[in-house]
């Protein structure tokens, strides 16, 4: 690891040569490639692009291929259309900041499908290079607190730190699939008094890093909470288009708000994000995101569109891809059956995957590993033997060590299925984000 990421974990893709990973190991190791999964990077670790989307994109990025006719027909259309609503007719134009209108609508309609009709508007959602954006305020006993997951996605303590908020964990319920639990996160509440303002909730659904899916019943218990609490929920559904695990299904946070009674749907606010980063497209290196916006004050969403304005747009070929990513080909349409084999392959893979490195970290002595249901991690637990731990307090191993070592350890899970060889590959990648009190 660079001195430069371990001073911000933040930093990513720092390039490494493929063998400095076991060079650093200091022995001889039965496997001969490293890979590097602590970026969390589908397709840096072997997940393929959709061919819909690069071919698309590569139409608009040189419109003399509209007159390939090796490309099926939908692909030239989608991109005419695509072109038609960049200004110039090319994706070399700025965008509006909060994101161009034509992908906008594309978000809403998508959320409707998605939510059986739940009603979504454009003016409702914003674009951006990412899906991780914060506002916060105070200081001391008024500074903003979020609630946050323990363990939770490693890139949001720096997030929440560099936007100057609190981070008030509540613990995930491992012997229950690192399921959120109620009376934990009212726990985690009352931590907060004197200490900071807790203003949002974030939820990582399905779950990053442990790949829990949280049923309705759970979903409803959560904002029921945040209702009674008046805390904002900042739900991060970037692994929706990934759920492998039996009999689950993704249901989104906004449906389940408005399937409930009106006191909950009119009134408590909701931020939802989703990204291409996400596991199917895989798509990080293009950049775009988006946050939709359910109850929020009018004021609210007017300041965070003034705001946006300083920004400059998001790069339109990831906004492009976004509008691939919520309307992809229709059945009859040329591409549909390649784009659904490969939605299928790579949720094939995800499911797999995550089943042989669970079975095989559960194994391994001194281990536990929850099923993931999900997403693209899973997050098996080292349990040290007392003495140890005891040993270490002696020699005062710092606490931050101790804690990664027995829990800082995420593993990744997308990529080819024949590239997981436990033994040949080293799978497991050290984290270093979950400091917090061990002894
Ligand atoms: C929980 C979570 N949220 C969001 C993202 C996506 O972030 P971005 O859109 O900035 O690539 C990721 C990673 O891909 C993630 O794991």
């Amino acid at each position: 690891m660079s001195s430069l990421q371990l001073v911000n974990p933040r930093v990513r893709g720092i390039r490494r040569s493929p063998h400095s990973g076991l060079q650093s190991l200091g022995a001889q190791k039965p496997f001969k490639e490293v890979i590097d999964v602590s970026s969390g990077d589908p397709h840096k670790a072997g997940v393929k692009p959709i061919s819909f989307v690069r071919q698309v994109l590569a139409v608009c990025l040189h419109p003399q291929l509209m007159k390939n006719k090796t490309l099926p027909l939908d692909v030239r259309l989608r991109a005419q259309r695509l072109l038609e609503v960049c200004d110039g007719g090319s994706v070399g134009s700025y965008t509006a900041s909060s994101g161009m209108p034509h992908v906008k609508q594309s978000i809403a309609e998508f959320i409707m499908r998605r939510d059986a009709g739940v009603p979504s508007h454009a003016e409702d959602i914003f674009i951006s290079a990412g899906s991780q954006r914060l506002l916060a305020s105070g200081e001391g006993e008024t500074q903003t607190g979020v609630l946050t997951p323990r363990p939770c996605p490693h890139t949001l303590p720096p997030l929440l730190d560099e936007a100057g908020v609190t981070l008030v964990p509540y613990q995930l319920m491992e012997d229950r699939g690192w399921a959120v639990d109620l009376d934990e996160l009212h726990r985690a509440l009352k931590t907060t008094r004197g200490r900071c303002e807790p203003r949002a909730i974030y939820i990582s659904n399905p779950g990053n890093p442990t790949g829990h899916v949280q049923d309705r019943k759970s979903i409803e218990e959560v904002i029921r909470f945040a209702a009674a609490e008046r805390l904002l929920l900042l739900v991060d559904e970037v692994y929706q288009d990934s759920v492998y695990g039996q009999e689950k299904e993704f249901i989104s946070y906004k449906r389940v708000l408005f399937e409930m009674d009106k006191e909950y749907s009119e009134t408590v606010q909701l931020v939802s994000f989703h990204s291409i980063s996400s596991a199917c497209m895989g798509e990080c290196g293009l950049r775009a995101g988006y946050m939709e916006q359910v109850n929020m004050d009018p004021e609210v969403t007017q300041f965070v569109d003034t705001m946006l304005c300083t920004d400059i747009s998001t790069p339109v070929t990831g906004q492009l891809a976004l509008d691939l990513m919520v309307n992809p080909p229709k059945p009859g349409d040329p591409s549909y059956d390649t784009y659904t084999q490969e939605i299928l392959l790579t949720l094939a893979t995800l499911s797999q995957n995550a089943q042989r490195v669970q079975e095989f970290l559960k194994d391994l002595p001194g281990m536990s590993c929850q099923p993931a249901m999900g997403g693209i991690y899973l997050y098996p637990c080292l349990h040290l033997p007392s003495e140890i731990i005891e040993k270490a307090k002696v020699r005062n191993v710092t606490r931050t060590f101790m804690f990664m070592a027995q829990r800082g350890i995420r593993v990744h899970v997308s990529g080819k299925t024949q590239d997981f060889h436990p033994g040949k590959h080293e799978l497991v990648s050290r984290e270093y984000y979950l400091k917090g009190p061990l002894f």
